[in-house]
């Protein structure tokens, strides 16, 4: 079997190396991947464009499933004009992305389905939100740009001067572009973040393994927001009642939303929740494995991931027991220097081409490329290092072991992923 996967960090490698453990797996391209198609047996890196690119490239090398990384393709309809061709791809379409796509119908859709979120108000005229926000007396508050804004479209306004900034930010000055048409404005919500990733066969959600993020780039999350500077999994805020909580709550209702919106895919659906004193909430919606949760949490799954994607096309998702690792996982990101902000590439990497990936220990790559057989940083995050252990200090103290063995100049971690030790 050829697949193609579609993306280029290290979730993409997280994927790829999951399903080169099916031995059904003979060839997996990645659009564009990286250097870890170096550190995977059978793997090819690919340059494609435009949707349309990508169905020629199935179609001429009989890639019999794509798995898409990334949102942006998925927004644009990557599924639907696949479907049309005929080709298999795991992912929601448009009538489903849009759930990512679009705040303003995401947190719509979670309200006419009764799913706890934070509470909220839409608007496409800066005027209005303004006048909104002048009566607006509980700061902080959050301001949203509604579409992709890469996973910066978020603005948490400490007063009235920073929220009415936002607004001008993001619908007058449109810095995220046409993401800014719309603005969500909404109720800040206190407390613990949890990511939880999920597959759909559109009959069925079926969770994985919770996971938490540490998305600033300070310790002690401080400093300005990335991508994600770490992930544990499972998340030990995530007691039995919280889970309870977040099935009864969220994830039933999102099912007979989904269901009662006609949408009908197989793909993954990830909540981004918040525990709060007043119970859990539902941030937000992405229509894709995050990244890094995808590192940390795939490398506890027992199941085989071929499998679990077959039985969401079958419509069978029912049919399977996931089951875990009974130990804990915890990935760091390494980051070039200067990250989130200017950074430099093309400084060589020691320690990650002749690593021998064990039981516990991977190391994935995230902003790699190889040039004349050396590893070159080539983006901001740039590789992540993920361990596992009996307990989230052992999983901890591993990663932290296993960056050691590992170099480029500049490279820059927290010390905190999973809590001071
Ligand atoms: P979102 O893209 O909606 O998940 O927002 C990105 C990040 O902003 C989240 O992961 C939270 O850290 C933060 N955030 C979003 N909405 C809220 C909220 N209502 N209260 C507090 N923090 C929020
Ligand atoms: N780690 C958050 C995301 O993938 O959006």
């Amino acid at each position: 079997m050829k697949i193609l996967i579609v993306g280029a960090g290290g979730r993409e490698h997280a994927i790829a190396w999951k399903l080169s453990q099916n031995e059904k797996v003979e060839k997996i391209f990645i659009a564009p991947g990286n250097a870890c198609v170096e550190m995977l047996p059978n793997a090819e890196s690919v340059n494609l464009g435009s949707i349309d690119e990508y169905i020629s490239f199935a179609k001429d090398n009989n890639v019999e499933l794509t798995v898409v990384g990334s949102e942006e393709l998925l927004v644009q309809g990557i599924v639907d004009e696949f479907h049309k061709n005929g080709l298999k791809i795991f992912g929601p379409d448009k009538k489903a992305a849009i759930l990512e796509g679009s705040k303003a119908y995401s947190k719509d859709f979670m309200k006419k389905y009764g799913i706890k979120t934070a509470v909220y108000e839409i608007f496409d005229n800066s005027e209005k939100a303004k006048e909104f926000l002048n009566n607006w007396k509980d700061f902080p508050v959050v301001i949203k740009a509604s579409g992709l804004a890469a996973g910066k479209g978020v603005i948490i306004a400490q007063n009235l001067d920073e929220a009415i900034k936002a607004v001008e930010d993001i619908m007058v000055d449109e810095k995220f572009g046409n993401a800014g048409n719309q603005v969500v404005i909404e109720e800040f919500l206190d407390g613990v973040e949890v990511s939880i990733l999920s597959f759909t066969d559109s009959k069925v959600i079926v969770p994985l393994l919770s996971a938490k993020d540490h998305k600033k780039i300070g310790e002690d999350e401080t400093g300005l927001n990335t991508g994600g500077m770490g992930v544990i999994s499972p998340n030990p805020f995530v007691t039995d009642e919280i889970f309870e909580k977040f099935k009864l709550d969220i994830m039933e209702p999102t099912l007979k939303g989904m269901q009662a919106e006609g949408m009908d895919f197989a793909g993954v659906i990830f909540f981004g929740l918040m525990i709060t004193k007043k119970g859990v909430y539902l941030l937000e919606y992405n229509m894709r494995m995050g990244d890094p949760e995808t590192q940390a949490v795939l490398p506890l799954l027992e199941n085989d991931l071929l499998e679990l994607i077959e039985k969401s096309f079958d419509k069978k998702l029912s049919e399977i027991k996931v089951n875990w690792k009974p130990l804990h996982s915890c990935c760091v990101v390494a980051a070039a220097g200067g990250y989130p902000e200017s950074y430099k590439k093309g400084d060589e990497i020691t320690g990650v081409l002749d690593f021998k990936e064990t039981e516990d220990n991977k190391v994935f790559i995230c902003g790699a490329k190889v040039e004349n057989g050396k590893l070159l940083t080539n983006g901001g995050r740039v590789l992540n290092a993920v361990a596992l252990g009996n307990t989230l200090e052992e999983a901890q103290k591993k990663a932290y072991e296993l960056l050691k063995t590992i170099n480029f100049e500049g490279m820059y971690f927290r010390k905190d992923i999973g809590g001071r030790f």
